[in-house]
């Protein structure tokens, strides 16, 4: 067990070993499909099942819920290697384990566990989590989906229609934010966990996306679905606390998302310096290359220790119970610039065929905008740190 009493960032052999057992996986079985799926927009339903059967869709969870039992620092390390290999893997992968897994955790009743978090956790069945709505983004609160208890007082009759959900075009199970009581605010917002093969679930328009292109994203519709009672996530009212306590633990598996994209260009940019030649030696020698090659391995590995700093304050909140928001969100901002600075310049490095589908950094640079947006753009991140930094609210 890693001590989290302390700021030891140490990895511990187990850690090391699950590490390399996914950079193998990653090499053996993404690597060689990543570019074919981006470009089709197919689901790459057989590695997440693989992925699954590794463990990595639960890696936090209990094993008697279906987890591989392991820590947050190993979470990231895995992550991390997922993206490296392809980004949208490690999306599907992140929302799973973070979103919807560690809310049924942390939330759920023993029958909804048994009912939900063990197949999600064990990877039989995909998670996702649906807060969005084609008017409501940033601004969470502001929802229009709309649950109604019914006379019996048995069921919830959802109607609305919420967007940009990752993995709503597969997804078995749904953890979905919608208001049950509009003049409460955010404290009428109730979290309900749905099930995609009930009467009134319907999959609505596929996104179009610029990156993460296999990783599936959709509009998810709702027409009189009936959700049992027993399926609220927490109490009526607790959705939108709900909502913002997994955003936290979601932000650090964006952080180490992006970490991956980040490394996987750098990577490709230190072959490309070494092996490419202009003006009679590699581009490598060239002061203006190296200056490049020097800020994005020092972003890299800043990200990545703010990346692992996260997960260690969310380690210790399990015994302290203090919340590692701003941890969370610091790791998420700067990992997902870094990212983007990082693709940016390997694209520049690779000069031409950084533009060329021919190799892969061109992917890696449409994959990487996505890490500023989703689960609170970098602006809401420099909202929520200073917010908390100030003490406002
Ligand atoms: N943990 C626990 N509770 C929290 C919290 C946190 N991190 N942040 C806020 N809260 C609580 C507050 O304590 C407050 O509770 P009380 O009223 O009971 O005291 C309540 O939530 C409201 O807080 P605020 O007044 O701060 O709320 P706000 O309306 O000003 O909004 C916000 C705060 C930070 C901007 C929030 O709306 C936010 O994070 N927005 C971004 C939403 C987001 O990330 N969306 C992405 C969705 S997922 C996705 O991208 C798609 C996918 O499939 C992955």
């Amino acid at each position: 067990m890693i001590d989290t009493t302390g700021p030891t960032l140490e990895l511990t052999d187990e850690h090391i070993m699950l590490r390399d057992a996914v950079r193998e996986f990653a090499r053996r079985e993404i690597v060689p499909i990543a570019a074919e799926f981006d470009e089709t927009g197919e689901f790459p339903l057989d590695t997440i099942r693989k992925m699954g059967a590794m463990g990595l869709m639960g890696i936090e969870m209990p094993e008697d819920y279906g987890g591989a039992g392991m820590d947050t620092i190993a979470y990231v390390l895995a992550v991390t290697e997922i993206a490296k290999a392809d980004a949208s893997h490690s999306t599907v992968m992140s929302v799973n384990n973070s979103l919807v897994n560690y809310a049924l955790l942390r939330f759920g009743t023993e029958e909804q566990k048994q009912r939900f978090l063990v197949p999600v956790a064990s990877g039989e069945k995909i998670g996702a989590y649906s807060l969005t709505e084609p008017m409501s983004g940033s601004d969470a609160a502001t929802m229009r989906s709309r649950a109604v208890l019914n006379d019996a007082g048995t069921h919830y009759i959802i109607n609305g229609r919420k967007s940009w959900v990752t993995s709503g075009p597969v997804a078995d199970i749904v953890l979905l934010f919608t208001m049950t009581e509009p003049e409460k605010g955010h404290h009428g917002i109730t979290a309900f966990l749905v099930e995609a093969d009930q009467p009134g679930f319907i999959r609505g328009k596929k996104e179009p996306k610029l990156g993460i292109r296999a990783s599936a994203t959709s509009e998810l519709v709702f027409e009189d679905y009936a959700c049992p009672v027993e399926h609220v996530l927490g109490e009526p009212g607790m959705g939108f606390k709900i909502a913002m306590t997994v955003l936290d633990a979601g932000r650090i598996g964006i952080a180490a998302q992006a970490v991956g994209i980040a490394e996987a260009a750098y990577e490709a940019s230190v072959t490309y310096a070494r092996e490419r030649e202009a003006f009679g030696q590699p581009i490598g020698a060239f002061q203006m290359t190296q200056a490049k090659i020097a800020d994005m391995k020092t972003r890299l590995e800043a990200a990545r220790l703010l990346t692992l700093n996260a997960a260690l304050a969310k380690m210790r909140s399990k015994q302290t119970g203090a919340r590692y928001t701003t941890e969370a969100s610091m790791a998420k901002l700067f990992a997902s610039e870094t990212a983007m600075f990082i693709a940016h310049q390997a694209v520049q490095i690779h000069g031409g065929m950084g533009y060329s589908k021919e190799m892969p950094v061109e992917r890696y640079f449409r994959d990487a905008k996505i890490t500023e947006i989703y689960e609170g753009t970098s602006e809401i991140q420099r909202l929520v740190i200073a917010r908390n930094e100030l003490g406002l609210r």
